[in-house]
């Protein structure tokens, strides 16, 4: 089947269109990428999504044409890949699409006698499946919520099938906005696979950009900012204390946690100790990649040994952070995607291509090890494309 997949990240940077190739079933699967385009949002539209995100500014009214309008722009992204690949859409048979992010709320909280976890994206997979005629699966995470899971990480299926899981353990690790990780032991069958956010990627970097350049610069290009920058230690340790770099997986998070609120209230303190930006931009590199870093000694070296940790996501253009992490996770061998002939830029996408190629024929995608579901779960939700 040729399929697309569409995915919009936590950045918010823009939407990540893939076309693939999938065959085959089970470990077997081969899946294959056509072609690949970020289609970046325009600078209002990235705005409608963070106000949409925060409780703070959200208005039920602009969310509301926010999923349509989303819808509208998933349905381009599809289309002008399909066009740039020279396929044409009447070629592909599927799409799948995760949406954008607008809330994620994985802890559970109590409603009358009901422990409610949610989650809500957004992008209207009906307006993609009417202007491209083609059947379109979307809304992922709810079904694994409903088996008792975080709805997410969604990706580790896709890692499983890419990296070789037979001699040697490995580990893949995501700098997106939030940054995760999976981990496919030696020998692994998919049930051995530990995977869940480690906390924050390139979102507080990005965010304390937007603030103090007035949103001229949306991020630390190259990092340039950070290696003009000194790691100021007291703020680092302070920030070391967020509990959820602490708290042991199953766990997934977000803006919610590492957003505005946290955002301004670091930029607040790096004012109080009159921190120049490069300053404060070097450490919020560093806590980044000590994040990870702990993550890495608390729950994951203890009990695999790894070969290699093998990167992706935007933040593989960050050479700081990039240094930062190698530094920390010392004597364990960093690789990139692009070292095993990936994109670093495509994976996300890719990972809902086959996401719905599995949906549409009746089979699970949640890996329970990862999402702590109960069971695996067919995932998402199926609008039909044109009837003939
Ligand atoms: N040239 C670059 N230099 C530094 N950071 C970059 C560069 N290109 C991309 N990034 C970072 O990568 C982010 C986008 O990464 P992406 O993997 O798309 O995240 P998400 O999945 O959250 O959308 C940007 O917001 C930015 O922080
Ligand atoms: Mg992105």
């Amino acid at each position: 089947m040729k399929v697309i997949g569409l995915m919009s990240g936590t950045s918010a940077d823009g939407i990540d269109a893939a076309l693939t190739e999938i065959k085959g079933r089970g470990g077997e699967t081969k899946i294959k990428l056509i072609a690949f385009e970020t289609y970046p949002f325009p600078r209002k539209v990235r705005k409608m999504i963070l106000d949409a995100s925060d409780p703070k500014t959200a208005r039920v009214d602009r969310i509301c044409q926010l999923n349509f309008y989303l819808g509208e722009l998933f349905a381009d992204a599809a289309l002008r890949i399909a066009e740039k690949s020279g396929l044409g859409i009447r070629k592909v048979d599927l799409i799948g699409s995760h949406g954008q992010t607008i809330h994620h709320l994985p802890q559970e909280k109590k409603e009358g006698r009901y422990k409610i976890r949610s989650t809500l994206q957004v992008g209207e997979p009906s307006i993609i499946a009417e202007r491209t005629g083609l059947t379109t699966v979307a809304d992922f995470r709810p079904r694994d919520i409903a088996a008792g899971g975080e709805g997410a990480p969604l990706s580790p299926y896709l890692h499983y099938l890419l990296f070789p899981h037979n001699k040697k353990g490995l580990a893949v690790q995501n700098l997106g906005g939030i940054s995760n990780v999976t981990v496919i032991p030696a020998r692994a069958t998919i049930n051995d696979i530990l995977a869940f956010d480690n906390g924050p990627g390139n979102m507080l970097i990005d965010g304390v950009v937007e603030r103090l350049t007035q949103g001229r610069a949306r991020y630390d290009k190259h990092g340039r900012r950070a290696a003009k920058g000194e790691v100021d230690r007291g703020l680092l340790k302070q920030l070391l204390k967020h509990p959820f770099i602490h708290q042991a997986p199953p766990k997934s998070t977000g803006r919610e946690e590492f957003g505005s609120k946290l955002i301004e209230d670091i930029i607040k303190r790096a004012g109080r100790k009159k921190m120049p930006t490069t300053d404060l931009l070097a450490t919020l590199t560093a806590f980044t990649a000590h994040c990870i870093g702990i993550s890495f000694e608390k729950f994951i070296l203890p009990r695999y040994q790894l070969a290699e940790v093998v990167v992706g996501g935007g933040g593989v253009r960050n050479p700081v952070l990039m240094l930062m992490l190698r530094e920390r996770l010392k004597p364990v061998r960093i690789l990139t995607f692009e070292d095993y002939n990936l994109s670093s830029d495509a994976i996300e996408a890719m990972a809902f291509a086959l996401l719905a190629y599995e949906t549409i024929q009746g089979r699970p995608g949640n890996i329970p090890a990862a999402t702590g579901a109960a069971r695996p779960v067919v995932l998402g939700k199926i609008v039909p494309g044109a009837t003939p």
